[in-house]
């Protein structure tokens, strides 16, 4: 097996994707950086049917898709074996402990990632309480 290490960056937006390549053409390592300009779901979509997989993947786009990001994570290769996924604002605010009707759609969706990933027999988490909250996910 080849094992190459770079990072695929997934942006929907193309100026802040133009401006990350820009930066990333200036620096000693941003060969090793490619962005696909896409959602993030549809460009995973395409990695996982090449049969690729990353050893770490990092999330922190649309709140209201976490769900379906590691959903197709665990249900593909996507994820190696032992492989890592970190998780940006899990803690939206504190907004999961609110009561349900006092949080926003994000808030929700977050309350209803964190459930998720709390019932999946194929990871270990730890939700880690700094700043807006990161949680770090393993699969087993
Ligand atoms: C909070 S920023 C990410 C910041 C970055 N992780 C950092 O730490 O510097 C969210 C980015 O995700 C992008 N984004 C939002 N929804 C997306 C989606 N569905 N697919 C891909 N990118 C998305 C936005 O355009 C924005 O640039």
């Amino acid at each position: 097996m080849t094992c190459r290490r770079y990072v695929i960056a997934c942006e929907v937006d193309d100026y802040v994707a133009k401006f990350a390549q820009n930066c990333f053409a200036i620096s000693p390592h941003g060969q090793k950086i490619t962005v696909e300009v896409a959602p993030a779901l549809e460009t995973m979509k395409k990695l996982a049917d090449t049969g690729i997989s990353f050893d770490l993947v990092f999330i922190d786009a649309d709140k209201k898709e976490y769900i379906e990001y590691f959903k197709l994570l665990l249900d593909s290769s996507l994820l190696a074996p032992k492989g890592f996924i970190c998780v940006d604002n899990t803690l939206l605010q504190g907004e999961p402990y609110l009561p349900e009707n006092q949080r926003s759609a994000n808030g929700e969706a977050i309350n209803q990632f964190n459930r998720f990933v709390a019932e999946d027999d194929r990871v270990e988490q730890v939700l880690i309480p700094m700043r807006d909250g990161v949680t770090i996910i393993k699969r087993k």
